[in-house]
């Protein structure tokens, strides 16, 4: 199984961006954690970081054929790109979604996710563990 993992904009700044609601852990320290769970599990992962929407849309328009599901933090993006949404939904491939944070515990603005639709599921709030569960979820075929 393939999986691309993609991070969107501010998210190179974790570590030092509000850690009091990020965490502290880096996303190099993130992705290391995601890589080595993956490995127990057999999974083949890529992780991909972008601060462009543009990019993000080139990179999942590209996943078809190349991984069999997707893991997004799309950042602000979540709460503003319908062209992400569109992306996600054009590929076929599964997609699930993580925060950090519980995005529904903060601004109203945060509430809404025009991503959420297009996911098979959504895990917000328990901090960089979110995408290791998305994995396990994944892997476990749910
Ligand atoms: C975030 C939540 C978004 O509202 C915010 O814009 C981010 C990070 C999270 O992981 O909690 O950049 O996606």
């Amino acid at each position: 199984m393939r999986i691309l993992v993609v991070h969107g904009p501010n998210l190179q700044l974790l570590g030092k961006r509000e850690p009091d609601i990020y965490g502290a852990k880096t996303l190099k320290q993130i992705d290391a954690e995601i890589r080595q769970r993956a490995k127990q599990l057999g999974v083949d992962v890529r992780t991909f970081q972008s601060n462009h929407e543009g990019e993000i849309v080139d990179k999942i328009g590209s996943t078809a054929g190349e991984y069999d599901a997707i893991i997004i933090n799309p950042g602000a993006y979540t709460h503003t790109s319908i062209a992400i949404r569109d992306a996600l939904a054009g590929t076929g491939i599964p997609a699930v979604e993580v925060h950090l944070s519980n995005t529904s515990a903060r601004e109203e603005f945060r509430h809404r996710s025009l991503i959420a639709p297009v996911c098979k599921g959504t895990i917000a709030g328990f901090g960089s563990i979110g995408y290791v569960l998305a994995l396990e979820a994944l892997a476990k075929g749910e």
